[in-house]
């Protein structure tokens, strides 16, 4: 079994008037098999923890610890973390002009696993992954999300996730903007990866829609960047009716 824990994160990120803390200590464990759904209202510092996560530059970590079944993660460079086997889905997958998709898998798959898969299995593997996410074969040919439409990067965010078979996914709004089929259909390739491979997933949302294909064991709310509240699967439920309110209230005469 393999853990992620997050203990007492604080993270800063510079802006034009000084340093400002985002995240305001965090603790979170995440084991292997379990999925944790992170909900909570716009800029209450989500999408900071997933990029923090992954080892974005920009954030600066200014107390507390990531660690991988006790190896320091922030130690680590971005590839490091993708070879230890921490995978991000961005909210806002970024476009890689003049790289195509077969080019950029293979490459990232080969830095993942240290060494180059097999010819004959990868393109097999590839072809059945995109098959099964309903990604169009030609796609294969065209540059990593340059022109895909929102619903078409997010597939191929979770195409990367069944072919680089991480420990751990940190999946920021993957759900967003998908259509009724693409969200069952994307649903099923991260159920798919917990299955195959024990996956633990971070999953980070605004929507109970995703989380009826994507059991959540536990659910957390984000406040303010920290974790406001934890419970189980009803807690999510809940957030749907009633909103944040009882927690703004909270925060408001902080
Ligand atoms: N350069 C910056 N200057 C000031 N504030 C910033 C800067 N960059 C990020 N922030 C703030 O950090 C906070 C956390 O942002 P983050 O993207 O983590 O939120 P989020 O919870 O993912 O929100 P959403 O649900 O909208 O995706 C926001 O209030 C954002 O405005
Ligand atoms: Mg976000």
């Amino acid at each position: 079994m393999s853990t992620l824990e997050i203990k007492d994160l604080h993270v800063s990120i510079e802006t034009e008037n000084g340093p400002k803390e985002i995240l305001k200590g965090v603790s979170l464990t995440v084991n292997t098999g379990e999925t944790h759904a992170i909900m909570g209202p716009n800029g209450s510092g989500k999408s900071t923890l997933a990029a923090t996560i992954a080892g974005h530059p920009r954030y600066e970590v200014t107390s507390g610890s990531i660690t991988l079944d006790g190896e320091d993660v922030l130690e680590m460079d971005v590839d490091e973390r993708a070879r230890a086997g921490l995978f991000l889905a961005m909210q806002y997958p970024v476009e890689i002009p003049g790289v195509t998709m077969t080019n950029f898998l293979r490459t990232a798959k080969t830095a993942i696993d240290g060494e180059a898969p097999s010819l004959r299995h990868w393109s097999k593997d590839v072809k059945s992954a995109m098959e099964a996410l309903k990604i169009n074969p030609e796609f294969a040919n065209r540059n990593v999300n340059e022109g895909f439409s929102g619903g078409e990067k997010k597939r191929v965010e979770i195409l990367q996730l069944e072919l680089f078979k991480p420990k751990f996914a940190v999946l920021d709004e993957t759900d967003s903007g998908l259509d009724v089929d693409a969200l069952r259909v994307v649903s099923e390739g991260v159920n798919r990866a917990q299955e195959q491979n024990q996956m633990g997933t971070l999953l980070i949302t605004h929507y109970t829609r995703i989380l009826r294909y994507i059991k959540p064991d536990y659910v957390h709310v984000f406040v303010d960047g920290q974790v406001a509240e934890s419970g189980g699967p009803e807690l999510a439920d809940r957030l749907e009716n009633e909103g944040y309110v009882r927690f703004e209230t909270a925060t408001a005469g902080a």
